[in-house]
């Protein structure tokens, strides 16, 4: 940083400025809605921002707050309800700002021991919650999808120590997360899908008709994921069924619990989940349903020396950090530098203890099946699928997708909820996924009555 960036007095009020506006954001109850502008609209108003002396930090802020923020739907508002929302506790997002003024290196151990050994307090809370040993460990990634492919890369490796090398295949469900064709794509392998019925799970017998199938195509199998709350409807698959057949076919069990694996900290709910314990990696997001800000996934192996013999990297300038036999997050994923991005959801945690967390999250369930009857008690409606954690899935007799469509958008304009419509096997239909705290039954109700007008 040069001196001309660095001027104490003009820091001072900028960092005034960031301040109020950062505070002026947490008072909103609920927040701005909002929603997306077009790039010319963009042009218009913004214009170009990057210039070679600079606008200074005030106007940068001026138009965030009244051009750019504006444009950008916020997650947190109680009505945004589509795909899989984000509702981070105010002290976990008054945290992230800690994170980023304090400049952690969260990649090794030696240069950010009392972060990661925060992050790992959490990643060991997640892992005692779900029945894995206490040697269990791993990292907090970006995302659901880059934990997936961790985990899926440390399982082609291992099971092509164990087997030799073959033509592998991933076996999920048809209703198992974009991501995980996309990792299968990334690593060079196939996906087999197995057939998930009406009730929207799988279990030991379609995952075992799947490998049959894989089989005709000259197909082996490498791994079996289950998906521990899918992200359409949350439904979870039945991991003691997907974990004995990983274990006869000698191969891994990983659970994508990036959405509804947070579920399992309930107490009442936690035999839906039974399977867990059994799996060689999971991930959960906390940015999904962990109420953290984005951007992070816990991702975690049942042995993690097999990830570190997968991912660490090795250079002239890291070897100081390799001899050490410390914990180096950067050697648990596809990663290298990292942000603690653990620390929001470890502070959160730390200040409110797990037993708010799991009030939080039994107060979404119970919205979720509270909505649900309501959907049922009208002859216009109909429920898709009865819930099992936070998501509720429903149709309008008679609509088709341009009637979503347009009461989606007619939902947005006056500011009152993001419903986006999805689909079933080519059906149209709407889902509220509840992860706020904030969202109320009478906004829901709200939301159904709209669907008249
Ligand atoms: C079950 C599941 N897995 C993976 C992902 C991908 O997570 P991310 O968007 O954080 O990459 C999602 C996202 O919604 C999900 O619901």
């Amino acid at each position: 940083m040069t001196s001309e960036m660095h001027n104490p007095q003009s820091a001072d009020k900028l960092r005034k400025a960031i301040f109020d506006y950062a505070s002026q954001r947490f008072d909103y109850n609920p927040p701005p809605l909002d929603g997306p502008a077009t790039p010319d609209q963009l042009l218009s108003q913004v214009g170009q921002t990057i210039t070679e002396q600079g606008m200074g930090g005030e106007n940068a802020l001026k138009l965030f707050a009244e051009k750019l923020a504006p444009a950008t739907i916020s997650t947190d508002h109680p009505g945004f309800l589509s795909f899989i929302p984000a509702a981070p506790t105010e002290a976990a997002s008054l945290f992230d700002l800690v994170v980023s003024a304090s400049s952690i290196y969260g990649g090794s151990w030696l240069e950010g021991s009392g972060a990661v050994y925060a992050e790992n307090q959490v990643l060991s809370f997640l892992a005692k919650e779900f029945g894995l040993p206490p040697s269990a460990g791993g990292v907090f990634v970006q995302g659901g999808t880059l934990g997936n492919l961790s985990a899926l890369a440390v399982a082609r490796e291992e099971v092509t120590k164990r087997q030799g090398q073959k033509s592998w295949t991933i076996i999920c469900s048809e209703e198992a997360h974009s991501s995980i064709q996309s990792v299968a794509m990334v690593l060079g392998v196939q996906t087999t899908k197995a057939a998930s019925g009406e009730a929207g799970f799988i279990g030991y017998e379609s995952a075992q008709r799947a490998v049959s199938d894989a089989a005709k195509q000259g197909l082996s199998p490498m791994a079996i994921v289950g998906t521990a709350g899918t992200t359409n409807f949350g439904i979870i698959d039945d991991l003691a069924g997907l974990a004995k057949l990983a274990k006869e076919l000698n191969i891994w069990f990983h659970v994508d619990g990036a959405y509804g694996l947070a579920g399992a900290l309930i107490p009442e709910l936690r035999e839906k989940f039974n399977g867990i314990e059994q799996a060689d990696s999971f991930i959960v997001d906390p940015h999904k349903w962990l109420f953290a800000p984005f951007d992070a996934c816990a991702l975690v192996y049942r042995n993690p020396v097999l990830a570190k013999q997968t991912f660490s990297q090795h250079g002239e300038y890291l070897e100081p950090i390799n001899k050490s036999i410390e914990w180096n997050p950067s050697d648990y994923a596809f990663n290298l530098s990292r942000r603690p991005r653990g620390l929001p959801l470890w502070f959160s945690l730390a200040t409110h203890g797990a037993g708010k967390y799991r009030s939080a999250l039994r107060q979404n369930v119970e919205l979720a099946h509270e909505i649900a009857q309501e959907i049922e008690s009208r002859p216009d409606l109909r429920l898709v699928r009865k819930p099992q954690l936070s998501v509720v899935v429903f149709e309008k007799i008679g609509w088709e997708l341009r009637d979503y469509e347009s009461w989606s958008e007619r939902l947005l304009s006056d500011q009152l909820a993001f419903v986006l419509p999805s689909s079933l096997r080519g059906k149209p239909h709407t889902r509220f996924a509840i992860v706020n705290p904030q969202t109320s039954f009478e906004l829901l109700v709200e939301i159904l009555d709209s669907m008249d007008k």
